[in-house]
């Protein structure tokens, strides 16, 4: 087995308990056993989130996109996206592609999403919007204000879809979480299991009658929370692996607690700050609050982000910045997943490893 140490923003290391379960793979979808494993990957998922009753896991066999998709197909009445990056402007992409009537609020990425704007939008639209925005913009590192947006939300009676692929497991659930009609988040993230599955967490009355026809066949949220409740499966076929090591993921996540998670990645992150800024690197403070586990940096004059790229790879280290991150002149390092410091220490060592050996700042003095 070929190992790499990931920091990039997932798909994430995941541990080795959880890596053997996809070795389980001669299990059907209709055998008791996985509707076992699937009743286990759906109750985890609604606890680990602090959501009773109200709410419901529904997954999918797709990446995280597909449960943004499903959410969207499922969506009445018009449509508000908080674009603020690239992500959220995905989710309008995918509402306008689906038909639906779009509002984009679009927000400096740097500034984060102003509540004054989408208060005036929501004076403005007709009974029945949906809000949909992502918690955390994966490029920036951003967090949405989702406290404020969610009292704006249920003041206007609208309804509040969350993409939470990328925060969700990795921060805790606050007193917001019941307020959001739709969350999304994915295995292959704050998670730590493998990709695969796309799960919406959404909140049972949406899916009970009066409700519109999905406008997707595979991504039909009510079908596919009627199959898995009154059959106890999936309509169409899954992966038992990918399900005994999201279950696995999930028990590992009850033991260290998400909160214990948060500090973990908190720790990781400020520890390879500590590094990076021997080296020459330059953390970025955002203005509005920021994600644990993702951090920009200003590099160093000498630092060639796709010579370097390849450099770690052939170490066996994965690093990723998106292309419109380096056109700021900045850099990404993730630190999710089944990590640890000693890794952490790696990255850095690495980086020094491969840097010139007299940097050009340092002929000079
Ligand atoms: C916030 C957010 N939304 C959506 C996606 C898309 O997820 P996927 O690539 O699993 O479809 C990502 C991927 O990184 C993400 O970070």
């Amino acid at each position: 087995v070929t190992r790499s140490l990931m920091f990039n923003p997932g798909p994430t290391n995941v541990h080795d308990e959880v890596r053997r379960c996809l070795l389980e793979t001669d299990v059907n979808h209709r055998d008791p056993r996985f509707r076992d494993v699937l009743a286990q990957v759906r109750t985890g998922v609604v606890d680990l989130l602090e959501l009773d009753d109200t709410h419901v896991c529904i997954p999918f066999a797709a990446s995280g996109t597909g449960a943004n998709e499903a959410v969207l197909a499922a969506v009445r009445g018009p449509l508000i996206v908080l674009v603020c990056g690239h992500y959220s402007c995905r989710l309008a992409d995918i509402g306008e592609r689906l038909g639906l009537v779009v509002e984009r609020l679009t927000f400096d990425r740097w500034q984060g999403i102003d509540c004054d704007v989408l208060r005036r939008a929501l004076e403005q639209s007709p009974p029945g919007a949906t809000v949909c925005l992502v918690h955390h913009e994966t490029t920036t590192g951003m967090l949405a204000p989702l406290e404020r947006i969610c009292a704006l939300s249920r003041r206007h009676g609208a309804t509040l879809a969350v993409d939470g692929i990328s925060s969700l497991f990795g921060h805790r659930p606050a007193s917001w979480s019941a307020d959001v009609d739709y969350y999304t988040v994915t295995s292959n993230k704050c998670l730590e299991s493998v990709p695969g599955l796309a799960f919406v967490v959404a909140r049972r009355s949406l899916l009970e009658p009066p409700t519109t026809v999905s406008r997707s066949y595979y991504f039909d949220l009510r079908r596919q929370w009627l199959e898995m409740t009154s059959r106890g499966e999936p309509p169409f076929t899954q992966s038992y692996g990918c399900y005994l090591a999201a279950a696995t993921a999930l028990r590992r996540l009850d033991e260290e607690t998400v909160a214990g998670r948060h500090a973990r990645y908190s720790r990781l992150r400020d520890r390879l700050a500590d590094g990076l800024a021997t080296l020459g690197f330059e953390a970025i403070r955002l203005a509005g609050e920021q994600a644990t586990w993702l951090q920009l940096y200003r590099p160093p004059p000498w630092f060639d982000y796709a010579d370097m790229r390849s450099r770690l790879a052939e170490r066996g280290i994965n690093v990723y910045t998106d292309a419109a991150t380096l056109q700021d002149g900045l850099v990404a390092f993730a630190t999710l997943g089944a990590i640890e410091a000693q890794h952490v220490d790696a990255l850095v060592e690495a980086i020094a490893g491969e840097a010139p050996v007299r940097r050009p700042s340092e002929a000079c003095t």
